[in-house]
């Protein structure tokens, strides 16, 4: 089969596209007929060769995909086969075959399209977990997205949205913000701006009730600062690049909670529940109450460009490509 590798790290990263070997799917596993695969700030960290774990060149990048299951391994679920499903790899996406866990597989819901589908697993499932699982969000509650117009922050959005939620999304610039307000938010704040964090409560009248924090940095003390007494901040991620520190007082004085998300970790250690976590979500999206944005696709040829635009802050959403192996060269 056809796949894209990676010959050596950086950025840009040394690709090629190579005759290899089909993947086999191992034990619990599924093999997928690949129809389109998302691209995320993860691609961008990994690629660039800054993630924790780097997996021996050459091989073939790609964490979330599209398509629809060819067989299943040793103790597998069958009934997978033959369906199209959205799905986690880690690497192995970019391929015309890859192979997932069948439980990081989540079935297509009926009416989305194979781009969207790649574009919503991770980013969607994260932010479920945050919302719900983590910090027991509740119709009426209002919500503050750092980093609203990236692919986590988006989602959120939809999903503070459908549960019911004021919503007040952060970003950095005006296209990034009007992003936001298209997505459902009801407010949009620059967080840019000098004091964002006292124009924004007083426009609220309040604190905030939760914080889905995927930005780290030098934001992450003013957002918790935001919060309403018994408030919960969501710590997702660090794409600003520094892990922020947060005087312990201010927990206390706000009887506030610092709540830490790892949806990776979940998926792996608690299986059965990540499979109910996965139904609840494409419950969601059957029912029409999340309402995930058609991403812009791309060739296979404009993956470096979007891997500069995330590591740029750049990106608005969560891009997608679909596999045409025989016109790129
Ligand atoms: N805990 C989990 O289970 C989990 C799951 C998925 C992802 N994550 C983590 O969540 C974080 C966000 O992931 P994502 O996929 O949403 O990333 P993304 O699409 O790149 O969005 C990140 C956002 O962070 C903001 N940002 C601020 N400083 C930045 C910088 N120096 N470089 C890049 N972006 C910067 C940008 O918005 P502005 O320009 O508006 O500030 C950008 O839109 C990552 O650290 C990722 O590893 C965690």
């Amino acid at each position: 089969m056809k796949a894209l590798q990676c010959l050596s790290y950086g950025d840009p990263p040394e690709l090629r596209i190579a005759e290899t070997a089909g993947p086999e799917p191992g034990p619990g596993e599924a093999l997928i007929a690949v129809e389109a695969v998302g691209i995320g700030g993860f691609d961008a960290v990994l690629l660039g060769g800054r993630y924790q774990e780097r997996p021996a060149p050459p091989f073939v990048p790609g964490r979330e995909l599209a398509g629809r299951v060819l067989a299943v391994g040793e103790g597998g679920d069958p009934a997978l086969v033959g369906l199209r499903v959205a799905a986690i790899a880690f690497t192995g996406a970019l391929a015309e075959r890859a192979v997932a866990r069948c439980d990081h597989c989540m079935a297509t819901p009926p009416d989305m399209d194979a781009a969207t589908a790649a574009s919503v697993l991770s980013a969607y499932a994260t932010s479920l977990y945050a919302l719900e699982t983590c910090g027991r969000m509740r119709a009426g509650e209002t919500v503050l997205v750092l980093g609203g117009a990236g692919t986590v922050g988006a989602a959120a959005i939809d999903i503070a949205r459908g549960l019911g939620g004021r919503v007040v999304a952060a970003a950095s610039s005006a296209e990034k913000l009007a992003f936001c307000r298209a997505r459902g938010a009801d407010l949009a704040v620059d967080y840019g701006a000098a004091d964002w964090r006292r124009a924004m409560t007083e426009t609220l009248g309040g604190g905030v009730d939760l914080v889905l924090d995927p930005v780290g940095g030098a934001l992450s003390e003013p957002a918790f600062r935001s919060l309403a007494p018994g408030g919960r901040h969501l710590v997702v991620g660090f794409a600003a690049g520094e892990i922020p520190r947060l005087p312990l007082n201010l927990p206390l004085l706000k009887r506030a909670s610092v709540v830490g998300v790892d949806w990776g970790g979940f998926m792996q250690q608690e299986p059965a529940a990540n499979r109910a976590l996965l139904a609840r979500l494409r419950t969601l999206f059957e029912a029409g109450i999340l309402r995930p944005e058609r991403p812009i696709v791309h060739p296979l040829s404009a993956l470096v460009g979007l891997l500069d635009d995330f590591r740029n802050r750049r990106s608005v959403g969560k891009p997608v490509i679909r596999l045409d192996f025989d016109t790129v060269r």
